[in-house]
């Protein structure tokens, strides 16, 4: 093996999100994949994308995508439902290393999962009204029946860390009673942000609907892509000081103890980048 393509190997993946959110796909790549390092980007500046136009979204994700090129990544995960249906086909075009979204692995297993051929999705408004999920879904089995729901106030409210309260419980009712009402088997978690406050959306549902968060397949599938590439590194890693490096475009203290409650360990530090810049 050249020593090139063990310094490639052992390169970083990108993974962004418009927040905190995106925290939840790279908490599955560190579980699945754990001897990868992770560069992970939140624009906690811009948030929420899910209200935003298909242009803007691009442009952001663009800039993104720019900045982890900068940090010398091997792959990009868009960790975010939203970039991934405005973004994703464009990205995939423009640069020469993989790229992979949360939408197309959801879709997948939630085609796997449902029973009676009724499957939900919840995400942003962006996602929802894009149709994206019932495009991949419909690839897989024309017959099944997607029925999407906007859920805009469930992002500002994670981003808030109401992750058990009242007020969420409340909203979360709200969206999800006209869902219930309609005999599905199987709901689409279609924004990383959801599956925080997984809890409570399977708590309304009921134990018959099962939930789906991409997160998981998304993971697999990365750790597969990186393998049929020869990318996968090689090295055994501890939580070292570099295994991890969380960048943001605001708040940063904020997004570090946000972080460290869900990944449950201290991160180091989140540094503020101007992403304007890129
Ligand atoms: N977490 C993101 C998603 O999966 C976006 C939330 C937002 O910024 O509106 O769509």
């Amino acid at each position: 093996m050249t020593g090139d393509r063990e310094q490639f190997q052992d390169a970083p993946i990108g993974v962004f999100d418009s927040g905190v959110g995106g925290l939840t796909v790279a908490r599955e790549i560190m579980r699945q994949i754990p001897n990868e390092k992770i560069v992970y980007f939140g624009d906690t500046a811009r948030v929420p994308y899910g209200s935003k136009s298909r242009d803007t979204v691009t442009r952001y994700s663009r800039q993104i995508v720019r900045f982890l090129q900068a940090q010398k990544v091997k792959a990009i995960v868009v960790a975010c439902n939203t970039a991934s249906a405005y973004a994703l086909d464009e990205l995939e075009r423009e640069i020469d290393i993989p790229i992979l979204g949360v939408v197309k692995p959801g879709a997948k297993v939630a085609a796997e999962s449902t029973g009676n051929g009724k499957i939900g999705v919840i995400g942003t408004e962006g996602t929802i009204n894009s149709r994206i999920y019932a495009t991949y879904i419909k690839q897989i089995d024309e017959g099944i029946e997607v029925i999407g729901k906007a859920c805009p106030l469930l992002v500002p409210l994670v981003e808030e860390g109401l992750l058990k309260d009242p007020v969420t419980d409340e909203i979360a009712m709200r969206y999800l009673s006209e869902l219930k009402d309609l005999d599905i088997d199987t709901l689409i978690l279609g924004c990383t942000h959801y599956p925080l406050i997984r809890s409570t959306i399977g708590r309304i549902m009921g134990e018959r609907v099962t939930l789906v968060n991409p997160a998981y397949e998304t993971a697999r599938e990365l750790k597969e892509l990186l393998k049929a590439e020869g990318l996968l590194n090689q090295k055994e890693m501890g939580l070292g000081e570099n295994k991890y490096r969380f960048f943001v475009s605001d708040s940063a203290e904020k997004f570090k103890q946000f972080a460290t409650s869900i990944l449950k360990y201290g991160i180091l530090s989140a540094k503020i980048v101007n992403i304007e810049d890129y």
